[in-house]
């Protein structure tokens, strides 16, 4: 990962951008419209990974209470596995730290595994399922989604402070296996 890498938050002017990357890294994008939805949300805040001044991925997150929920993050393809998707997360856990939330939550497709070692790897635990929640390309076909959940602990409140210090996971990766709750 890049040593000149820097989170901001995002605002409608990004959403171009926003929507380049969102159709590059998902198959079933979200539309520009709920895009703009969340940026404009009160309880929604979009943040931004820049690498070079470019912004390379963003995640959103939104905050109700004590609960914290990722409802997107992606990375532009081209920079895939170096370290910008976990500096992303780690980035998201630390703000809902900050908005004191007790707990994080977020959906994931069984079958994206890259998201789901990611999330594995952080801490994140399944918790449930929902059947054939997300739609795909073939109208007939809905696949599952994983519902995982990171209890923030003290633990990982020291995990954070940790990473923040070394910029990657002090945290051993874990192998994913097809958990249903
Ligand atoms: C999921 C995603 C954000 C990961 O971003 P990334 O920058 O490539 O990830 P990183 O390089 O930080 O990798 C962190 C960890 O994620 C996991 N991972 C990432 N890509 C992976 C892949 N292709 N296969 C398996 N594991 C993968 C690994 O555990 C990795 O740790 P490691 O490097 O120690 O093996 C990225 O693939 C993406 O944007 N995908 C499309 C959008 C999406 O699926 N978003 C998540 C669902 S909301």
């Amino acid at each position: 990962m890049s040593n000149t890498t820097s989170f901001k938050r995002l605002t409608l002017e990004d959403l171009p951008v926003m929507m380049a990357i969102e159709r590059e890294a998902f198959t079933m994008a979200w539309s520009s419209s709920v895009m703009r939805d969340s940026l404009m949300a009160a309880h929604c805040r979009a943040w931004g990974l820049y690498a070079q001044n470019r912004l390379v991925g963003f995640g959103i997150l939104s905050l109700v209470l004590d609960e914290a929920e990722i409802l997107s993050m992606s990375i532009e393809p081209i920079y895939h596995r170096r370290g910008y998707g976990e500096a992303l997360l780690q980035f998201l856990i630390s703000q809902a730290l900050k908005g004191k939330a007790d707990a994080m939550h977020l959906e994931v497709q069984h079958t994206n595994l890259a998201a789901l070692n990611l999330y594995h790897k952080n801490g994140f635990k399944p918790v449930g399922t929902r059947k054939a929640y997300y739609p795909t390309p073939n109208p007939s076909v809905r696949e599952d989604a994983i519902l995982l959940s990171l209890s923030l602990s003290a633990q990982a409140s020291k995990n954070i402070k940790k990473t923040s210090e070394t910029g990657r996971s002090l945290k051993p990766t874990l192998t994913y296996s097809e958990t249903r709750a």
